[in-house]
């Protein structure tokens, strides 16, 4: 019997810090900058395979070191192929942006979310991340900051698993 080959690899992540309606950017930038949640975002994603979309990669100007870089455009290799060719990864990052969160949510088998309680700057924000549907996803960890070291504001990690 032919044994069938994973489409993706064993858990796919999603990882994205988020504004209270789920704001994630504003004219390809972030909102804030959190250490504590950059050092959180390091921790999670080194050594692992990061996917991203070519905006997301121009905003970093750079491949994150101490990770295999993905970048995806409609002029390379397809998502579908990717994922597949990933299939022997244990887990594998979607690390934005907008876009690309929207395709693969569907996808996804857990989710990182820094969800921050801060006021948006004054120019409000450009991309949103989808609705995180608690039908979908249940809430397994919980970790709450009242304020990050040089960040005046609450912010909270939490991972989603599918239900
Ligand atoms: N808050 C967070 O956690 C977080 C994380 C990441 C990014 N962001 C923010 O999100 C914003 C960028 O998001 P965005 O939605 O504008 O752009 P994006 O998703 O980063 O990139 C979009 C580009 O990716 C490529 N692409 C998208 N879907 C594809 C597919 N199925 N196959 C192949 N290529 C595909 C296309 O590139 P081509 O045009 O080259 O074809 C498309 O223009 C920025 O503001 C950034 O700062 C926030």
């Amino acid at each position: 019997m032919k044994s069938e080959q994973p489409s993706k690899p064993r858990t796919l992540s999603l990882i994205a810090v988020l504004g209270p309606s789920g704001e994630l950017g504003m004219r390809n930038g972030l909102l804030w900058h959190i250490s504590e949640d950059l050092k959180h975002f390091k921790a999670l994603t080194m050594g692992h395979t990061v996917i991203m979309g070519r905006r997301t990669y121009e905003s970093l100007g750079k491949p994150l070191p101490g990770r295999s870089n993905i970048v995806l455009s409609r002029s390379g290799k397809k998502l579908e192929g990717i994922l597949r060719d990933l299939n022997d990864q244990p887990e594998v990052f979607i690390i934005g942006g907008a876009q690309v969160y929207h395709q693969t949510i569907h996808l996804a088998d857990r989710l990182y979310i820094t969800h921050v309680q801060a006021p948006l700057p004054a120019e409000g924000a450009d991309v949103f991340f989808p609705p995180i549907d608690p039908l979908q996803w249940q809430e397994t960890a919980r970790q709450d900051f009242s304020r990050g070291a040089n960040f005046p504001y609450p912010f909270s990690f939490v991972t989603y698993e599918r239900r």
